[in-house]
């Protein structure tokens, strides 16, 4: 089968495309490094052609809100239509968990604007929202920071492996499209405060977690249930002491 990966040299998208293809299907990494700009439209059309399954693991070079709304509202406006005019016949997403419930987040916004631009574009398609991947931990760490000091919440988090989430994206193309959303996280829901402490020590990273239940996320106020999944969620298998420990 030919799948097209916006975002194949990423994070996710590489490890995506060594999946797909060691499970013997065609795969097309799209992204500026390769000629493909889902900005510009540049090399999209001939990327698309023949293509049965897109999956988008694209992310936005600025987090600014209004810089990452247009991002995400841009690209829609050009894959969507191009993804219809060539047949394709499931549309695959990568999203956030809890997407919906950060109002005040301005890359949270952008991402559920992503989202109604798929259900509105009229490919089959299937949303999958992940929670956070262990590789975005340091970045958690380094928002929280105040000198030698960290403030984060003790809301729980529930982070996943890049391996899982690829892994897992792997699996749905393979299925048909849900029209709907799946959701995937890691095997464990761990306070925030102390996923930062976990992270420090095995870094050796001399910065102290202070507990704080009003420092947020990124400034978006959490609970529990904000970033964390439902009960049909699918859960990767790697434990994030495990990851740490493998250096
Ligand atoms: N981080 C988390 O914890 C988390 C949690 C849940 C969901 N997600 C979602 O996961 C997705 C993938 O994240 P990631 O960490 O794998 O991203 P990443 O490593 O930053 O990779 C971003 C990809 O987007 C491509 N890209 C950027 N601008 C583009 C453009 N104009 N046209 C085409 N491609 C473009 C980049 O291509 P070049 O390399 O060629 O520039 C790169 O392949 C995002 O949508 C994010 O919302 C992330």
């Amino acid at each position: 089968m030919k799948v097209v990966v916006f975002g194949g040299s990423g994070l996710i998208g590489k490890k995506l495309c060594g999946i797909l293809r060691a499970k013997g299907h065609e795969v097309t990494p799209a992204s500026p490094s390769t000629g493909v700009d889902i900005l510009s439209g540049a090399g999209v059309a001939e990327a698309l052609r023949g293509a049965e399954v897109v999956v988008d693991v694209v992310n936005s070079p600025s987090f600014e809100a209004e810089a990452v709304m247009s991002f995400f509202q841009q690209a829609a406006s050009v894959c969507l239509p191009a993804e219809v005019a060539a047949g394709v016949r499931h549309h695959v997403a990568l999203s956030v968990v809890g997407a919906d419930r950060l109002p005040t987040s301005g890359y949270m916004l952008a991402k559920v604007a992503q989202e109604e631009a798929i259900r509105a574009a009229g490919v089959p398609y299937t949303i999958v929202r992940a929670t956070q991947f262990f590789e975005f931990v340091p970045a958690i760490v380094d928002a929280g920071t105040k000198g030698d000091a960290v403030m984060l919440t003790p809301a729980l988090l529930q982070p996943i492996a890049a391996d899982d989430v690829a892994a897992a994206l792997a699996a749905v193309v393979e299925e048909a499209p849900k029209n709907g959303m799946v959701e995937i996280a890691g095997p464990e829901a761990v306070g925030c405060d102390e996923i930062g402490r976990l992270w420090l020590a095995a870094k050796k990273d001399p910065r102290k977690v202070v507990t704080d239940a009003a420092a947020g996320y990124f400034g978006a106020e959490l609970d529990d249930r904000s970033l964390t999944p439902g009960p049909g969620a699918r859960l990767g298998g790697l434990r994030f002491d495990t990851w740490l420990a493998r250096g």
